[in-house]
């Protein structure tokens, strides 16, 4: 199959995990028989330096173009109290490609039940995945102002469409796995979240066969770590979804192991790791690429339906985890440190090893 993909390596770790997905995207190209046109465009700090806008018009219209997107991280204290932030140009290119669902899976793997902060009986067998609203809420309603020192403001607004379209895809994945959807919202105090439930609610007639329970959101951050297996389906508004799920990523023991995927109804989807640019260890050649590699497995599988390639990639991870390579976020007390193109190597050694057997 020929495919399109526009990459956004962005900031900090951004391109040095994304050169990790390449040259894995590199491989199953060449195993798989597929021709993928990769075109690299500027996000971020980066597009900012460049061309004083973060999300230039050329790069989103590439990405509009394309058949799906892959995106880094952006961010760094670089462009901090600039008038124009790097994450300006992600939510822009998230609302312009009205990617409004954001799927991201938790899942624990067996090899690092050492790594998780939480106890290895409690993550053992959690699968669960977060639909966080991503267009709308918080972070993009207006008023949204600065009034000189004094005054602040940031709105949380919803309509019912923009509810009903993400929870009705949350209803769908509930209904493909094991039947189970958790809405998480404030609706004790937010009038945006009684009308979240009420929108629930009502959909919930046309899917029987789920079994629908909401929750309050500081009550969820809690089971998150509690009992985080109780769990299936989480879907809930933009800010609530984004602050949960790194929240959740200590189930695997590392944010830099969660991958995600953005999507619309129609239009190329964007996939792009849950972590951010990292600062603390960009350049060094020791980010945990797994995220970004996981998220490009998610691109082959919804945007493609290229189901045996993300399923050996995802392969390939349990392997090299299995076989304790460890970048520093996941360092066991078993192997040595790998650099990221370490675990890279080592990912693409396997997919071939399985590629052969296959
Ligand atoms: P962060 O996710 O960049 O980092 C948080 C911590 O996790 C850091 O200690 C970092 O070293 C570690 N970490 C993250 N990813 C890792 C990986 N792949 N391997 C190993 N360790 C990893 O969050 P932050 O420090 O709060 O934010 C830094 C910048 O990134 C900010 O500018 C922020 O706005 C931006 N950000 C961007 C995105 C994105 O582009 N999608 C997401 C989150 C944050
Ligand atoms: C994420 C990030 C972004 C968000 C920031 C960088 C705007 O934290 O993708 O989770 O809050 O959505
Ligand atoms: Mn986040």
């Amino acid at each position: 199959m020929e495919k399109t993909i526009t990459v956004l390596p962005g900031d900090g770790i951004g391109p040095e995990v994304m050169k990790g997905a390449l040259r894995v995207l590199k491989a199953v190209e060449a195993r798989y028989g597929h021709q993928f046109n990769v075109t690299e465009m500027p996000i971020g700090g980066k597009a900012i330096d460049e061309t004083g806008l973060p999300l230039p018009s050329e790069t989103l219209e590439q990405c509009k173009k394309s058949d799906a997107v892959l995106l880094g991280a952006v961010g760094g204290p670089k462009w901090d109290g600039m008038e124009k932030r790097p994450e300006q140009g992600l939510l822009q290119i998230r609302k312009d490609l009205n990617v409004f669902a954001n799927l991201r899976p938790v899942k624990a793997f067996a090899s690092l039940g050492d790594i998780s902060p939480l106890k290895p009986e409690l993550i053992e067998n959690v699968d669960l995945i977060f639909v966080r609203e991503l267009t709308g809420g918080l972070y993009f309603a207006q008023p949204k102002r600065r009034t000189g020192n004094e005054e602040a403001v940031d709105t949380l607004y919803y309509h019912r469409n923009e509810i009903e379209r993400v929870v009705k895809k949350a209803f769908e994945i509930a209904a493909s796995r094991s039947g189970k959807l958790t809405s998480v919202d404030k609706a004790n105090v937010l009038e945006s979240s009684k009308l979240w439930r009420e929108v629930v609610n009502e959909m919930a007639k046309s899917f029987p066969e789920v079994k629908v329970e909401h929750m309050l959101v500081d009550n969820a951050a809690m089971q998150l770590v509690r009992n985080p297996g109780q769990f299936d389906v989480i879907v809930t508004e933009n800010m609530f979804g984004d602050i949960l799920s790194d929240e959740a990523s200590m189930i695997t023991g590392s944010l830099g192991m969660l991958a995600s995927a953005s999507v619309s109804e129609e239009g190329p989807g964007l996939y792009e790791p849950v972590h951010g640019s990292a600062p603390d260890i960009a350049g060094k050649n020791a980010a945990n690429p797994l995220g970004m590699v996981l998220s490009t497995a998610m691109m082959l599988r919804h945007s493609f339906h290229m189901n045996d390639e993300a399923d050996a990639i995802e392969m390939a991870v349990q392997e090299v985890l299995n076989a304790n390579y460890r970048t520093s976020d996941i360092e066991s007390k078993k192997g040595r440190i790998s650099t990221t193109d370490e675990m890279v190597d080592q990912l693409i050694y396997r997919l071939d090893e399985n590629a052969a057997t296959a």
